[in-house]
């Protein structure tokens, strides 16, 4: 990861420990800490998509999936090449066919407002409960390496895709993601139509903004009135 003016470009890969490991540790203690647990999954093909999310939907405490099909170096990573939206929609439908009904299964979209309204409409009628609009934006290390730009310098992308989907596909939820950082870069991707935000950046500089954010974005009494 370096900084860069208004960001972060990384190139972790996706670490975590796999499914195992997660399943035998990480799940059981967020679900005793209290945590309803959205479960982000990425593959190489689409029938390991298929078979986490087969195998996520029998462990107790998966409240809901999020499909990632928009990484900014997928070749890279070694996942799943979405080149076209109807290989994210096959990813989409792979997961919910093979994910309970009534759990929600997001899909997570790079991005790119040239392609976001057709890749949105794709996954929602692939089976997405909602489309997660945005994720670090395909990028350059200083000395050429590939990577992800992410954090505020990513924000006025993201919400440009989110008013692009909001425009065309009124009946599409979707969730703003890049650069929240505070309660005003949240409220602007709320005031461009999304139904919630994701906060990933921010959280390296500091691990309490989430709850900041809550703490700011809940409307006092006074507000409710
Ligand atoms: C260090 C780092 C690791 C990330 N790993 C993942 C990941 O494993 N899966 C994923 O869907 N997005 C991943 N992202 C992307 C973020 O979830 C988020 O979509 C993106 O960074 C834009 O939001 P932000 O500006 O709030 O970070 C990662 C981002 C960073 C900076």
């Amino acid at each position: 990861m370096v900084e860069v003016p208004g960001g972060l470009v990384n190139a972790v890969g996706l670490p975590n420990p796999g499914l195992e490991h997660f399943l035998a540790t990480e799940l059981p203690w967020l679900v005793r800490a209290g945590v309803r647990v959205t479960v982000s999954v990425a593959g190489s093909t689409i029938g390991e998509y298929a078979d986490l999310a087969r195998r996520l939907s029998r462990a107790p405490g998966v409240a809901g999936l999020e499909v990632n099909v928009g990484a900014p170096d997928e070749a890279g990573a070694g996942l799943f090449e979405v080149r076209e939206p109807f290989h994210a929609a096959s990813v989409v439908a792979a997961v919910r066919r093979e994910f309970p009904a009534d759990r929600p299964v997001l899909a997570k979209l790079r991005p790119d407002v040239s392609r976001i309204v057709e890749g949105a409409r794709a996954c929602h009628e692939a089976g997405a409960t909602a489309v997660v609009v945005g994720n670090a934006v395909p990028a350059a290390f200083p000395d050429g390496r590939a990577g992800g730009l992410s954090g505020p310098a990513v924000a006025p992308i993201a919400l440009r895709c989110v008013t692009a989907v909001r425009d065309a596909l009124p009946g599409v939820p979707t969730i703003g993601c890049g650069g929240v950082r505070d309660a005003a870069s949240a409220r602007a991707y709320l005031a461009a139509g999304a139904s919630a935000v994701q906060v990933g950046t921010a959280l390296l500089h500091d691990p309490t903004t989430v709850a900041r954010l809550r703490d700011h974005l809940t409307p006092t009494s006074e507000e409710m009135r």
